[in-house]
């Protein structure tokens, strides 16, 4: 704690930080099949990292953190590998409801949470309520989420507000469509990482993700520390975004 309060107080003021970073939460099951454990313990150690990298964004001043949690390609999995992820889930929220005040994390979610069981769609909706009212930073965890079905979701919802003559297709630009995705006003990420050395998008962010700047490393997940997330920070901040224009 003391390595990241120091930290804290000398990176702050030697460089900017990106505004929303985005995380693919990966190499989770590769960890614990590194260390003869099931794959679920890969889970539970990543788990904690997420807490120690919220916790570190919003100490240097990140705004916004969204993390993928679920996709919804991942009920494909083992049933007892899905109910552990989803035990971890609803720990999570429950000790960030015991921790709200100390926390001071708006938490928010992106994804379809009706396929989730009761407790843990509650557990979302109350501390997604009770949270609303922290400013400064806000963490977003997809779960039961992919950017195609977040795509087709908003393109349906525009086209039933057509067919009831609420909206009319010429009225739809990029960021009236924008605001129809469940990330709906808060920009875009500007720097989206991926851990475990996997090099693809995986249905995240998809639309969001048009100009981010890309970070990837070997590192696994459960690996991940705040010395790889500043280091993310740097190469980020070498980079030149141009948006397609000239600089
Ligand atoms: C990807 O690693 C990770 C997941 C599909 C699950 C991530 C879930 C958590 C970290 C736990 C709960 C989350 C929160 C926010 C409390 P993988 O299993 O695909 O790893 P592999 O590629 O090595 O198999």
């Amino acid at each position: 704690m003391k390595l990241f309060r120091k930290k804290k107080e000398v990176m702050q003021a030697d460089r900017p930080v990106p505004k929303h970073i985005a995380i693919v939460m990966d190499g989770n099951g590769r960890w614990a099949t590194n260390r003869g454990l099931p794959r679920t313990a890969g889970h539970a150690a990543g788990s904690e990292v997420f807490r120690r990298i919220a916790t570190y964004c919003r100490d240097i001043g990140v705004s916004y953190l969204t993390v993928y949690a679920f996709s919804t390609e991942n009920w494909k999995r083992s049933e007892e590998e899905v109910t552990a992820i989803m035990g971890l889930l609803k720990k999570y929220l429950f000790e960030a409801l015991e921790k709200m005040e100390n926390d001071r994390i708006r938490l928010e979610f992106f994804g379809d949470l009706t396929r989730l069981a009761p407790e843990l769609q509650e557990l979302a909706a109350k501390t997604r309520e009770i949270s609303a009212r922290y400013e400064g930073f806000q963490a977003n965890i997809c779960l039961n989420y992919g950017g195609r079905d977040e795509i087709v979701r908003a393109a349906r919802a525009y086209a039933e507000k057509c067919v009831a003559g609420e909206a009319v297709p010429d009225a739809l630009d990029e960021a009236a469509f924008s605001s129809m995705l469940y990330s709906g006003d808060i920009p875009d990420p500007d720097l989206i990482i991926r851990p475990s050395g996997e090099l693809r998008t995986s249905n995240f962010l998809l639309w969001q993700s048009a100009y981010s700047e890309y970070y990837f490393t070997d590192v696994l997940w459960p690996d991940y520390t705040p010395e790889e997330l500043e280091r993310a920070i740097a190469a980020f901040n070498k980079r030149s975004r141009r948006f397609g224009g000239v600089k």
